[in-house]
């Protein structure tokens, strides 16, 4: 099916440097939409030089896009963000076509990525600073805050709108300039906001993109790591990859914002209002297909309600529509790729193998297409199996019966990840000692929509460090400078 944008040059398929669109290298990657395989259109497969050029760019526009004032940076961002809302069909679409989130999903992103903008762009003109009272006569102090410099942005597939927004918005607030490098699977919506962000009055050089395939990725990152010029990296993904990041960046000591990898547990306890539970764990569990950083991956059910919840949520599951992304029906599109489908199938499989009972789901629906799985719901799921220690990124959902509050309490810290964590209860002293308790940078109680562009995201231990949106989303993009005056007396 044709990409009908109104704006069909929002469609970009080259690399974009220095304010300029650059066609090299002659190595090509195909962009494909996940159901069906198809080619949507090429971009180029960059790499060492590529990445080199947009890093001379930004570092040459650092020097002056940092001495912008704020206000006028923060008019700059706030129009990006109202280009971004003027363009929300064509860029719903496109990254439904791209990333195979439903269209309305699509849209709803979109709107989701510009909130940040426009978060950020106001964020902008409130970077104060300190006056510290000097402790001896004479003497004046001051903490300044300053943009830590040239920035690396490394997106992911499953948001390529609002990871990019909440990356690159506090940045150029903050007056760094950015190298950024999308997903492989998902360039094209990344190369339509960068457009954007031009057309907005984004000067050239401040904000510089690359794409390259998966195999390449490592030519273009290791130029950033290498080089001294490039202070922050900025990296949504796996925690591996997270560790390498930091690890390489340990001889060049560059600040780092890491959301790495979750295995959030979802609990619910025997006084919860156990329809709001469930309707929490659809939000939650389904967004994206399952295919998001913060998605419940073990849910843990108290005896008393288990078989209530369970046979509830299964018939809300066993009722998604799963279809193409363009279906306006269609509330569950295709997993992004073979290797997606073939760790959620590994999962599944893993887990009736070990003794869990599939409630709904559990199968490929080779009907639609070779990427799309029925979402699912497996009872009698425990600790052993595959879907509880690794992150399964579908539309599974897993449950497992519990007993008492400490051992849940003990099970669902038993990971070395700690993004997200939910729980329903009703019990308003067991509410703050089960918050209090839970290993995670992110808690929903009574609440499974928990991100904002107000609110701090980001995890605990192997989940990564570093926070995205609220104002610690923009201190990330900032170092601390005092200054002292004396002789003043
Ligand atoms: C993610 O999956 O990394 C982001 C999810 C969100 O913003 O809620």
């Amino acid at each position: 099916m044709p990409l009908a944008l109104t704006r069909p040059d929002l469609l970009r398929s080259a690399n974009f440097i220095a304010g300029r669109w650059c066609d090299a290298p002659a190595a090509r990657l195909a962009v494909t939409d996940p159901a069906t395989g198809a080619a949507i259109t090429e971009v180029p497969d960059s790499g060492a030089a590529e990445a080199r050029a947009a890093l001379d760019a930004a570092h040459a526009a650092f020097a002056t896009w940092r001495k912008v004032p704020a206000k006028q940076r923060a008019a700059i961002i706030k129009r990006w963000n109202d280009l971004v809302l003027a363009h929300q069909d064509d860029l719903g679409k496109l990254i439904s076509r791209e990333q195979g989130k439903p269209l309305a999903e699509g849209k709803g992103e979109v709107a989701y990525a510009a909130s940040y903008i426009e978060w950020f762009g106001e964020e902008a003109t409130r970077m104060n600073g300190e006056i510290i009272p000097a402790p001896v006569p004479g003497r004046r102090m001051f903490a300044l805050r300053e943009p830590v410099g040239v920035v690396a942005a490394i997106t992911p597939w499953n948001f390529p709108a609002a990871m990019i927004a909440r990356k690159i918005a506090p940045a150029l607030a903050a007056g760094c300039t950015v190298v950024c490098k999308p997903a492989e699977d998902t360039p094209l919506t990344s190369l339509a906001l960068v457009l954007l962000a031009h057309e907005a009055g984004v000067p050239p050089g401040v904000l510089n993109i690359v794409t390259a395939s998966r195999e390449k990725t490592p030519e273009v990152v290791d130029v950033w790591l290498d080089d001294p010029r490039v202070r922050k990296i900025t990296f949504t993904g796996s925690t591996p990859v997270g560790k390498h990041l930091a690890r390489r960046s340990a001889d060049t000591l560059k600040k780092l914002s890491l959301e790495l990898g979750g295995n959030a547990p979802f609990i619910v306890f025997d006084d919860a209002d156990v329809d709001a539970a469930v309707e929490g764990l659809m939000a939650a569990k389904f967004r994206n297909g399952g295919q998001t950083c913060v998605c419940p991956n073990r849910v843990f059910v108290q005896r008393a309600v288990f078989d209530d919840f369970a046979q509830k949520l299964a018939a809300r599951v066993a009722a998604l529509q799963v279809g193409p992304a363009s279906d306006p029906a269609s509330q569950i599109g295709p997993m992004i790729n073979d290797r997606a489908v073939e760790k959620i199938e590994r999962h599944a499989q893993d887990a009736v193998a070990r003794g869990a009972k599939v409630l709904t789901g559990g199968r490929r629906l080779p009907e639609l297409g070779p990427t799309y799985y029925a979402p699912t719901v497996l009872a009698g799921a425990d600790a052993t199996m595959a879907c509880a220690c690794e992150e399964t990124f579908g539309p599974v959902a897993p449950l497992t019966v519990f007993d008492g509050e400490d051992e849940v309490i003990a099970a669902a810290n038993d990971t070395p990840f700690g993004l997200a964590a939910y729980f329903y209860s009703r019990d308003a002293r067991r509410i703050w000692r089960v918050a209090d308790a839970l290993e995670s940078g992110i808690v929903g109680v009574n609440e499974g929509a928990l991100a904002a562009e107000a609110a701090p995201f980001g995890g605990v231990k192997e989940s990564g460090y570093g926070r995205e949106g609220s104002t610690h989303g923009l201190d990330d993009y900032l170092h601390t400078k005092y200054v002292c005056q004396g002789q003043l007396d």
